[in-house]
Parts: structure tokens; sequence; C-alpha cells
């Protein structure tokens, strides 16, 4: 594991991005609305329209998940989960890099 990964271990999970319709200011209303069953043990999680993952990241931070699997239309924003999962050390330089352009003007 990275040592960026080891150093944020205990932190939770959130968007990364705003994005339209996302449930972030909603989310503990939504919450409220969950099946019975998610109190539980559940190990399976299927969220096909992620958008911002707002839901998909609450339901991360309090079940220990075996299997979860996520989709959406939006093939650009699949490619940003998808360079975080497998690229998150790159993704964070390049990043950098824009920080480092803009805060030098
Ligand atoms: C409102 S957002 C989802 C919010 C998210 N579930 C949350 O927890 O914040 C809706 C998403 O569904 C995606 N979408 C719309 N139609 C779709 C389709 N037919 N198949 C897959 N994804 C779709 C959009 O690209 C958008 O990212």
């Amino acid at each position: 594991m990275s040592k960026i990964l080891e150093a944020d271990i205990n932190m939770l999970a959130k968007p990364f991005l705003k994005w339209a319709g996302g449930k972030g200011q909603l989310i503990d209303q939504i919450k409220e609305r969950y099946p019975v069953e998610l109190g539980g043990t559940i190990t399976k999680y299927v969220e096909p329209f992620v958008g911002s993952g707002a839901v998909l990241f609450d339901i991360l931070n309090s079940h220990d998940l075996t299997d979860v699997f996520i989709g959406d239309a939006n093939i650009e924003l699949i490619n940003v989960y998808r360079a975080i999962k497998y690229y998150v050390e790159e993704l964070i330089g390049e990043l950098s890099c824009f920080e480092n352009e803009y805060q030098e003007g």
C-alpha cells in the first residue's frame, strides 16, 4: 500500500466532485430510508448511477463490503474513478502540478 493511503486509512471517504444531482446534501435524509437489511451485514453493493457517489461513499464508510460494483453512462466520470483506483499517486502528482501552476499565477 502506498504511503499516502497508509497515512489516510482512517479518513472517511466522501465525494471528490460537485455533481449535478449529487445527493451529498440529502445524505442524512436518504440514510433514514435505507432498507432495513443495510443495518445488518451486507457484503455486496451495486450502484449503477454512481455520479459523485454520495450514497456509495456513505455505504462504504459504514459497511464492510467485499464486492462493490459502480457504473455510470458518463465515461469521463468512470475514467476518473479508474484513475483514482489504479493511478492515485500519478493523479496526485498531476494535480499538484496544476495547483503549483495556478498558485504561481
Ligand atoms: C444524480 S446522479 C447520481 C447521484 C448519486 N447516486 C449520488 O449518490 O450522489 C445521476 C447519474 O446517473 C447517470 N446516468 C444517467 N442516465 C444513465 C444511464 N442510462 N445509465 C447509466 N448512468 C446514467 C448520470 O451520468 C449521473 O452521473
